[in-house]
């Protein structure tokens, strides 16, 4: 058992703090917002992540976890202090370092012991460095020694808690190879490659990831596009690229694009970093643009069905910028939402767990807010799918029909078979389809049952009569 502390109770910070804990740590979370500690001190998770409602319940139980605002309660006697504050985007799109500095100087004023200071917060090349000097310089006892790790955090939002528990690999970098060893001790019961490295290549690797990941997403949308206008199926071609073990299926899947508080100003703040460092990251320059441009697309997508969007109400399904979780921050289906509402639309939202937040942010003017996606699509002009939450996968699509005004869905996250919509009578746009439709009315019989037998179709490739295929006329 050892004793940590966590300095940010955010989507990390927070996941970090009840899992340490549950590995049996005592942890002592400190967070500058007393809205959030009052509400974790009652065992209430201000944010939606599946299972860490119930991690934190049974932890506080165990009084293996405790929450303050104040850092010389939280720091007592605290070997590891984890520092996962938010380093947002900044006005010159570098990482905003504020919250980090504030956190760094704090730890120098209230800390009465030795202790290793752990860097969990994605903070840009040469931070571990800035880290030591800020609490070096202003230490208020200066016996007290102490060492920087960077251990950069990879989870992803929406499984954040099964991602803490069971991680591809812990990252691990500093000056002080001992210092890292014992941070490395605390993960060994997650039996996760460990690997040990300097602070700049820790910090570096997980910029570096991210970039990779987001451009993954880029690069099939950038496919999709020419798909489009080729006729080839972006979701076929995914799925035939993907059986490539060099390239592999994780997140090769073309749609809106990537959102979230991370990707965007991840990828930012390494072509900054590469800017400042005199360089040209032409590649990290197209990655925003081309996930930018997703979002327009959509928008257009729409306007080119269902003509002027002033006056018309558009259903959108899913305003997190993923499943299951609730944040908002650059989710795509709010910037939509606010082009749409711009534009004179009415707008029917729908999201399992994010109506409230979106209430507080964008208002009622132009927005009412269901909490099915029948009820937001009942009366609608037409329905944008923008985050593919499991329940608006599986719509019955004759009801979806039925309820809509005119039948137009615009599938952002390519949920549905292209067919069946058309079957379904429905007027569908999904992100690169092409001309699959008509390709597979053509396909003979053996190919089409090969095709299913081997597993290779993502999509339905059973033949059908040309009448399934004939895309329903626009307009009612
Ligand atoms: N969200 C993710 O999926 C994710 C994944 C990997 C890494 N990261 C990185 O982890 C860091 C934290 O991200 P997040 O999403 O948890 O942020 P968040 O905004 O959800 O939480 C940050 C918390 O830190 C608190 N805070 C700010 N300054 C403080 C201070 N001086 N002292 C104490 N508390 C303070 C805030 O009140 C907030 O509760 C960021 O650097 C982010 O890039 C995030």
């Amino acid at each position: 058992m050892r004793t940590i502390c966590v300095i940010g109770t955010g989507y990390v910070g927070l996941v970090t703090g009840v899992c340490l804990a549950d590995m049996g740590n005592q942890v002592q979370c400190i967070d500058i917002d007393p809205r959030k500690i009052a509400a974790l001190q009652k065992g209430q998770a201000p944010i939606y992540e599946p299972g860490l409602q119930d991690l934190l319940e049974r932890n506080l139980r165990a009084g293996r976890i405790s929450f303050t605002e104040q850092y010389p309660v939280g720091l007592a006697n605290a070997e590891f202090v984890f520092i996962a504050v938010n380093t947002p985007e900044a006005r010159d799109h570098g990482a905003d370092m504020t919250n980090v500095r504030a956190a760094a100087r704090a730890i120098a004023e209230h800390l009465d012991h030795d202790a290793i200071i752990v860097n969990k917060s994605t903070m840009p090349v040469g931070s571990g460095d800035l880290v030591q000097s800020i609490i070096a310089s202003h230490l208020a006892r200066p016996s007290v020694h102490f060492s920087v790790v960077s251990n950069p955090e990879f989870l992803a939002q929406g499984a954040a808690v099964r991602d803490f528990q069971r991680p591809d690999r812990i990252v691990l970098g500093s000056a002080d190879r001992e210092a890292a060893g014992r941070v490395a001790e605390l993960y060994l019961p997650l039996r996760a490659p460990i690997m040990l490295t300097d602070l700049y290549t820790a910090e570096m690797i997980k910029y570096a990831s991210n970039a990779f990941l987001a451009a993954k997403i880029s690069f099939i949308n950038e496919i999709a596009r020419i798909c489009e206008r080729l006729g080839a199926d972006v979701k076929e071609v995914a799925a035939g690229m993907s059986y490539d073990h060099r390239i592999g299926s994780y997140h090769l899947e073309a749609g809106v694009g990537f959102g979230g508080s991370c990707f965007g100003k991840d990828v930012q703040a390494l072509a900054h970093m590469a800017t400042q460092a005199g360089l040209h990251p032409q590649l990290l320059y197209s990655i925003l643009e081309i996930n930018q441009d997703q979002r327009r697309m959509l928008v257009d997508h729409l306007i080119t069905l269902l003509g002027a969007v002033r006056g018309k109400t558009v259903a959108v399904l899913g305003l997190a910028f993923k499943p299951n979780t609730d944040d908002l921050r650059d989710a795509p289906a709010i910037d939509i939402i606010q082009s749409l509402r711009a534009q004179g639309a009415e707008i029917r939202a729908c999201d399992p767990v994010a109506n409230e937040r979106t209430r507080a942010l964008l208002g009622e003017d132009q927005i009412t807010y269901w909490q099915t996606a029948y009820e937001a699509i009942d009366g609608a002009d037409a329905v944008m799918i923008i985050t593919h939450w499991n329940e608006f996968r599986g719509l019955d699509l004759d009801r979806v029909r039925g309820l809509l005004r005119r039948p137009i869905v615009i599938d952002g996250r390519n949920c549905y078979n292209p067919l069946d919509m058309a079957k379904a009578g429905l007027i569908y746009r999904g992100v690169g389809r092409g001309q699959t439709a008509a390709l597979e009315s053509s396909l003979p019989t053996p190919l089409a049952a090969i095709s299913h037998a081997s597993g290779v179709a993502t999509m339905d490739l059973a033949p059908r009569e040309s009448a399934d295929i004939a895309q329903p006329v626009m307009g009612e």
